[in-house]
């Protein structure tokens, strides 16, 4: 397993060696994502954390949308640098966050926690604990939490790193004592290389 600096050093080489569309995750608009977040119907104020979310376009349509509270989280300082120069002057509307996850000490409560292609990263149960106390800790009551991971079709690893597998099942089971799984859905991403990845998202909601 890598050490914290390693990590970071992994992610930090990656953003900076590569183009937005150069990594297997890229999406030049992320509609599974919107999708699952237009359905749940939350006022433009809600409180939105998108956790990893990298160079991710995701904010710029979640701003374009009208939401004013938006947070993006990631080990990566370089990654949150590039999304920072790509939106210009509206990045000054969003709040940034570096850190690794699993030492992330939450300050405000979301209403929506989403998660694309982070979480599976985690293989030690150790992490996985930390990430889902922390989750808990900083979702609001009834708020969301939007996770997307590669199911067991999908790929074992992502960028060089081993990555842990999910189906409705493992995950709810991860989650459900303090979430209700409300929906999931498994559906194939196309990526920059022609190949397809199996994702499986899950929307759960803080009981
Ligand atoms: C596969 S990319 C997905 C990026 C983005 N969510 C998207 O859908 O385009 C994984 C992202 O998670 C970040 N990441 C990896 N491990 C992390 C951790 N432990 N804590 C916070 N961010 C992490 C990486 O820097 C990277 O931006």
């Amino acid at each position: 397993m890598k050490t914290e600096n390693q990590k970071v050093e992994h992610w930090n080489t990656i953003y900076q060696s590569k183009n937005e569309n150069e990594v297997s995750w890229y999406k030049d608009y992320p509609e599974a994502s919107i999708e699952l977040i237009k359905e749940l119907k939350l006022p433009l104020s809600a409180h939105i954390i998108d956790i990893g979310g990298g160079e991710s376009r995701l904010v710029d349509v979640l701003l374009d949308l009208g939401y004013t509270n938006i947070t993006v989280l990631d080990i990566s300082e370089k990654a949150l640098e590039k999304s920072k120069n790509r939106l210009g002057e509206k990045s000054k509307l969003v709040k940034w966050i570096i850190t690794d996850i699993t030492e992330f000490n939450p300050t405000e409560k979301y209403d929506l926690w989403h998660d694309r292609a982070v979480f599976h990263f985690l293989t030690a149960k150790e992490n996985i604990i930390k990430y889902t106390s922390i989750a808990e800790r900083a979702i609001s009551q009834n708020g969301f939490l939007i996770m997307g991971t590669f199911s067991d079709k999908g790929p074992t690893k992502c960028s060089g790193l081993e990555i842990k597998q999910y189906t409705d099942k493992t995950l709810k089971s991860i989650f459900e004592r303090f979430f209700e799984l409300n929906n999931f859905k498994y559906l194939d991403h196309s990526t920059p290389f022609n190949t397809v990845q199996n994702f499986l998202f899950c929307t759960f909601q803080r009981k």
